[in-house]
């Protein structure tokens, strides 16, 4: 429920456990009152400390500066006082900066609207609350918006600038949500990591100043993901206070923290300003992407469930997200570019032999690409290899039982290719320079609309050629070189935006076409794992590390934020391509039970005991799957932090099953059969787990024993059910 309080000039947010109020002081500047575990009074105001000193501008003109730099903003302007970080900085045509955004409007409405362009959560039981705040001598208006909905303890928030004055102004910065908090001595938690170890939980006290995560890479990045939380010290799986925010969108982003002289805090987050200028001419508007704002009284495991159960009911729209996903196998770690139509045939026949349901045909069978060198851009197959061209090798793949998927890569273009022999202006480059490259490629200017439609219609072209169920969309390299040969010199800082919202543009376009189509989102792996993504695919490829062990600590990560139904999560060959180790079969089976599931390999190269289990660990993706894809998700024991095993758990929601996934990395001489915790059950319900039965209390209370395992990298797999 959304309501204002006229008499206090209140703006109060509900949700079943939390709420968000903001307040008015001198009924002009938006602050932030509460945010965190349901209140039901809603005389709050004096929270906001405006009968204090400096007091407010209408009581104390003299110290307005004071005001502004130590009140609680809701949405955070500087350049007139406020020094800490600041929210939106406009270039007016005098050249100035600086805002005095005061409230002007409220609209309270049922539902929640679309942001032009730009994936966001979505559902009819929602509110919201939109504030409009203008800088009267300039007509700038900022619009906030604040949605919640009926079955979630969140609040998405987004950002629309208005230009209302005579001329055209810029846009230097445009963060999308912004938190003032008294501080009580938070600890900030983030993703961090690098190409093959994605989203490795970091945890460190706040210090005064800043922590920033951020990309200018063009894309959501291996390295920061954005998303940030402040925790209270010591702040378990299930105790502590948490305040997440995360943004929906897949380019440049800024996450900030800042604890500031008065001991408070400031958390924002948005669109990173770096390479960041957008021209707005009079009467335009600016939609800024949404952040996700999640609290939880409950430590991070009611954190992490709450984003997964927002993320499945209200972001994800693919028809597959609760549907059990085709078992795959690619051919990429099988072959890498070394294939014909004659092996992938065997690949697959030997896979639906085994049970697997679906190809996947990796990079490299398009142009002339037998390696990174060249080709991209020219998405026409390459005959040499694929004799008989796709619509025949789709065929047999089908003829098989098996569906087919392919591999893109649309916003590249390699030097060594026709398409950029025809068009070198089509790639991103500075004037007078020589773009950088990256695995020898280029990035397409996805700002031209020739270059997006030519994109589009490779798409097309390939999608309809043959039967093709799955498109794996990749993108291998960081943006550089941001400059248009097409944009004016006025807008040359709204390419990465732009790029951004032609790959959204080009995915919706594409599923609107193919609505049946299964889309996978990748990037070198998991660079562009982020919840834009979420709005087109109803999975992503998580990191082109597949080791079994360094996967745990890469899902842990993942599975802190994201439902494990999207994580992309295959069993790949030992010794692992990416850092050698050789690990067990089964355990690799087990630790990709936790996503998507599929196959990187040839069956025909790993050995004979090792085949044979493929059809085992089919039967358990389908016995497991739909529980791992609509269950509840509780973290019991984290390799990251203890270096010798993993544990997580899934319920089903009617916390009639359960299921523990156990992964003992190191085997520790002498130690005795480990104890772990069960989460989540019903309390008064018995369980039976190994044909004994036990309380959901007991369990949860008291504990269970494990079955003692021989070895390193050895995985087991507990079933519990209600009697
Ligand atoms: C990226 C992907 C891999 C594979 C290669 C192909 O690295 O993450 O899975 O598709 O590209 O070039």
């Amino acid at each position: 429920m959304i309501q204002f309080d006229e008499k206090t000039n209140v703006f109060k947010l509900d949700t079943k456990n939390l709420s968000y109020v903001i307040g008015l002081a001198d009924g002009a500047y938006a602050g932030h009152i509460y945010f965190g575990k349901r209140l039901e009074s809603t005389d709050l105001s004096y929270l906001l400390r405006i009968d204090e000193p400096p007091f407010v501008p209408s009581a104390n003109l003299r110290e307005k500066v004071a005001f502004l730099d130590s009140y609680p903003m809701e949405y955070a302007f500087g350049g007139t006082g406020d020094f800490r970080e600041s929210c939106i900085t406009v270039t007016t045509a005098a050249g100035q900066q600086g805002l005095d955004l005061t409230y002007v409007s409220h609209r309270i409405y049922n539902g929640k609207e679309a942001l032009d362009g730009l994936p966001a959560t979505w559902g009819t039981d929602s509110e919201t609350l939109e504030l409009t705040l203008e800088d009267i001598p300039t007509g700038i208006r900022v619009l906030l918006s604040y949605s919640i909905f009926s079955d979630s303890d969140a609040v998405m928030r987004s950002v629309k600038i208005i230009n209302g004055g005579a001329d055209a102004i810029y846009i230097d910065r445009v963060l999308s949500a912004c938190l003032d908090m008294d501080n009580e001595q938070y600890e900030v938690l983030s993703l961090h990591g690098s190409w093959a170890r994605e989203r490795h939980m970091n945890r460190t006290p706040l210090g005064y100043g800043s922590y920033t995560m951020e990309s200018v890479r063009g894309e959501s990045s291996h390295q920061d993901h954005p998303f940030l939380a402040l925790v209270s010290p010591g702040c378990t799986q299930t105790s502590g206070s948490v305040y997440a925010m995360h943004f929906i969108y897949s380019g440049n982003f800024l996450a900030k923290a800042q604890l500031c002289q008065h001991d408070t805090v400031r958390m924002v987050m948005g669109i990173h300003p770096e390479q960041f200028r957008w021209k707005l001419e009079p009467g335009e508007c600016f939609q800024a992407p949404e952040v996700v704002c999640v609290y939880s009284d409950e430590g991070l495991g009611k954190m992490t469930r709450t984003f997964h159960d927002l993320y499945r009911n209200h972001l994800i729209r693919s028809k597959y997200k609760y549907q059990p996903r085709p078992v795959l196998v690619n051919s990429w770690e099988a072959a890498y570019f070394d294939f014909d139509t004659e092996k992938l045939l065997k690949l697959a026949k030997q896979s639906a032999e085994l049970g697997i349901e679906m190809l996947v045909m990796d990079d490299g069978w398009f142009g002339h690409r037998n390696s990174d060198e060249g080709s991209l851009g020219d998405w026409y197959v390459n005959e040499e290899k694929l004799k008989g061209g796709l619509k025949y090798l789709v065929d047999e793949v089908n003829a098989l039982g098996m569906k087919f998927g392919i591999w893109l890569e649309p916003e590249m273009i390699s030097p060594d290719s026709d398409v950029y022999r025809a068009h070198p202006e089509w790639a991103l480059q500075l004037k007078n320079r020589t773009a950088s490259l990256c695995r020898a490629q280029y990035v397409l200017d996805l700002s031209r609309p020739e270059v997006v439609d030519y994109v589009y219609d490779c798409v097309r072209k390939t999608l309809q050629a043959a039967n093709i169920s799955y498109v794996k969309w990749d993108m291998n390299r960081q943006l550089t070189d941001i400059g248009s040969t097409y944009l004016p010199a006025d807008r040359q800082g709204e390419l990465s935006h732009r790029h951004t919202l032609a790959v959204y543009e080009l995915q919706e376009r594409m599923l609107q076409e193919f609505p049946d189509l299964l889309l996978e989102n990748c990037s070198g792996g998991g660079a562009r794992f982020d919840p834009g993504m979420l709005y087109y695919s109803p999975q992503i490829w998580c990191s082109d590390n597949t080791d079994a062990v360094e996967r745990l600590i890469i899902q842990e990560g993942t599975q802190l934020i994201y439902p494990l139904s999207v994580i992309g999560a295959h069993v790949s060959d030992c010794p692992n391509h990416t850092v050698g180790r050789v690990t067990p079969f089964e355990t690799r089976g087990v630790v990709a039970l936790a996503g998507t599931f599929g196959y990187e390999l040839d069956p025909c190269k790993i050995s004979e005991d090792d085949r044979k289990k493929i059809p085992g660990q089919i039967a358990d993706y389908k016995k497991y799957g739909a529980l791992v894809r609509e269950g509840d998700y509780y973290r019991i024991a984290s390799y990251q932090e203890n270096r010798l095993y993993d544990c997580y758990e899934i319920v089903s929601k009617d916390r009639e099953e359960a299921v523990v996934f156990f992964i003992q990395v190191l085997h520790e001489p002498n130690r005795r059969s480990r104890k772990i915790y069960l989460q989540g059950l019903d309390a008064d319900a018995v369980y039976l787990y190994d044909k004994k039965e036990y309380l959901g209390a007991t369990l949860m209370q008291a504990g269970l024993i494990l079955p003692r395992m021989w070895g390193d990298f050895q995985a087991q797999i507990l079933e519990f059910k209600k009697k």
